[in-house]
């Protein structure tokens, strides 16, 4: 949602932030801008990717300074073109030559622009980010610090931002509330962004900032300050990020790549989490809690998406293993809905990011209402990790990819790690743990063995890519991914898909099969096999063409359906994060075919920061 990449020190700042903003692309990718200082600010900005941006400056002069700021934009106020894209400046005649670069949504900006306009400023864009530019502008007087602290102590909203100014060259102003923002300190030089991936190949050292922050760089120092300019010691630590991890290396796509990397996700998840000798799963992050866990009354998962789907899944497996009553909400609803909290409850954030406002702001209620947070998250220091009381993290790696996919099966990992954790504690015996932990061990080569299905679901795949309108249906612990499936299907390839548990077919949305309808089925051997089969029958009765998901040795399916992905048979809890697999590839193969960009899917973004 809005990358940021900001640069101070003795090299020339045009690529590397021209590099960041690649990096940073998969937070949103309708337009692109940078500004350099180079005697004055020279600014370009362009609407679509980062490369038509480079193009376009890397043909200008102007741009060789070593101070500058850069922006990649998802659109919230105005349409993405040319003038909304970032930096924006203050006022062209009276200003002071102030350009600064948003991530965020100011909320009050409708007043402010008012106010503003009464003063005489003139707006050129129909963003809200522009009402920023000229408050710190009408504030300014020779301290650009001064008066990015003033403007935030106004505005309303979320803001990761960087601001230069003409009249204070060798000054870059950067600050945060409630968008990330982490500054990479190196030799002489500073490299601002909104995630690591666009500091990495510059320093390891850094420090994120806090909500309310405001941080002053110049080549050789820097303080930082909250917005009423009281001092702050930032911590700077040690980022763990190999710089392999982001390269696309042989795949074509990020997502294809991280599909394949699901293998070692899970063996990297799993590392030092169990002991399957002593039938103990070994959570370090939630050591401190483990008997308020184990008192839990009632355990609420919150998240959005494809977290939301895991969450899903984990409601089904803290109910199976650890015999606590547990529920799934949309972040985004929990948060305004007024919910009752009793004593005993836990609030479970999943998210990839850590950074999805809904959810934030999900855990933010939670904690007001006295529950125990904690955080299933991937990416180590973000905000969801450090609001919450613990957690444990995914480990599977940066993701980049939009269409979230080894997370997915991180954070169904951790969810069932968790609930063993808890059930161990609670009802499961050291036996059951112990032969769970095992197939747990297991389940990162069955996983393999389903990666080799790619050709076979692409050969598929494409029988039926034509199709505009697709359902995925499971049962049980697959309804959640059946779920998973359509949502992948849609979002890459603009492919109309549904998901629901294959029994609520029946009430209404039978109605769609027609001659051909492509209804994906999760039906692997499991307790409602049988059911799923019948459900199968209903479909091919009306014309459907069925695609099931089944495991292997089932060779009675292949008489109920036109295509079987097979896969290994493992316990019915464990299913989840084998089956989503093939109908990952199903939507990468039919995103390729119909030649859409797979990694920047239209209108999405990675990192969703606002509400
Ligand atoms: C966006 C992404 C989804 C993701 C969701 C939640 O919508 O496009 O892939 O599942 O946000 O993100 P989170 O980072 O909280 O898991």
């Amino acid at each position: 949602m809005c990358g940021i990449v900001a640069y101070i020190g003795r090299r020339p700042a045009r690529p590397i932030l021209l590099e960041g903003l690649k990096r940073l692309e998969y937070r949103g990718y309708d337009s692109a801008g940078l500004a350099v200082f180079n005697g004055s600010i020279a600014i370009a900005k362009s609407a679509g990717r980062v490369s038509v941006l480079e193009q376009k400056v890397n043909g200008l002069g102007g741009f060789d300074g070593t101070i500058g700021i850069a922006h990649t934009r998802w659109a919230t106020h105005g349409e993405p073109n040319d003038t909304n894209a970032h930096p924006h400046t203050d006022d062209v005649s009276k200003g002071h030559g102030i350009a600064l670069i948003h991530n965020g949504i100011i909320e009050n900006y409708g007043v402010l622009k008012q106010y503003l306009e009464e003063k005489g400023h003139t707006f050129n864009s129909d963003t809200d980010t522009e009402v920023l530019t000229h408050l710190i502008g009408e504030l300014y007087d020779g301290d650009l610090e001064a008066a990015v602290q003033g403007a935030l102590r106004e505005v309303t909203g979320a803001y990761a931002i960087a601001v230069i100014c003409n009249e204070q060259p060798d000054v870059l102003v950067v600050a945060r509330k409630g968008s990330p923002l982490m500054v990479g300190v190196g030799k002489d030089e500073y490299i601002v962004a909104s995630d690591s991936s666009a500091i990495v190949a510059h320093t390891t050292q850094a420090f994120t900032l806090d909500d309310y922050t405001v941080a002053k760089l110049t080549r050789d120092s820097f303080r930082t300050t909250t917005v009423d300019n009281v001092p702050l010691t930032p911590q700077i630590r040690e980022l763990e990020f190999d710089l392999d991890q982001i390269e696309l290396g042989r795949f074509s796509h990020y997502m294809e790549k991280e599909i394949h990397e699901q293998p070692d996700s899970l063996r990297r998840c799993l590392k030092g989490r169990t002991d399957t000798r002593e039938g103990q799963v070994v959570l370090g992050g939630i050591a401190e809690y483990a008997r308020d866990l184990v008192k839990a009354r009632r355990i609420i998962f919150v998240g959005q998406g494809t977290a939301l789907h895991a969450s899903m899944v984990g409601e089904y497996l803290m109910e199976d293993l650890a015999k606590i009553p547990t529920e799934v909400e949309f972040a985004s609803e929990f948060r305004y809905r007024n919910p009752i909290l009793e004593d005993g409850t836990v609030v479970i954030a999943v998210s990839q990011s850590g950074e999805t406002a809904d959810t934030l702001a999900a855990i933010t209620e939670a904690k007001q209402r006295g529950a125990l947070t904690l955080g299933v998250v991937n990416v180590v220091g973000s905000t969801i990790a450090r609001d919450t009381d613990a957690g444990v993290y995914l480990r599977v790696g940066p993701e980049i990819g939009v269409a979230s996919t080894k997370a997915f099966i991180g954070q169904v990992m951790v969810t069932t790690l968790l609930a063993t954790f808890i059930g161990r504690r609670r009802f499961l015996s050291a036996d059951y743990v112990s032969q769970l932990l095992t197939s747990l061990e297991a389940l990162p080569d069955h996983v393999e063995k389903a990666l080799q299905l790619s050709e076979e679901i692409k050969d598929a795949t494409s029988r039926y890519v034509e199709r505009e309108n697709w359902l995925f249906l499971g049962r049980g612990h697959n309804y959640p991914v059946a779920l998973e499936g359509a949502l992948k299907l849609k979002e890459i390839s603009y492919i109309h898909a549904e998901g629901m548990p294959a029994a609520e077919m029946k009430h209404g949305p039978i109605a769609l099969i027609d001659d051909g309808m492509p209804v994906v089925f999760v039906a692997t051997k499991n307790s409602q096999y049988e059911k799923v089969i019948s459900n199968i029958e209903e479909v091919r009765s009306r014309g459907g063409h069925v695609i099931a998901v089944a495991t292997e040795g089932d060779n009675a399916i292949r008489k109920v359906a036109e295509e079987v992905f097979y896969v290994p048979d493992v316990p019915e809890p464990l299913q989840p994060m084998l089956t989503v697999v093939p109908l990952q590839m199903l939507a990468y193969h039919a995103a390729v075919l119909r030649g859409k960009d797979v990694d920047k899917p239209r209108n999405l973004a990675k990192s969703v920061t606002v509400e």
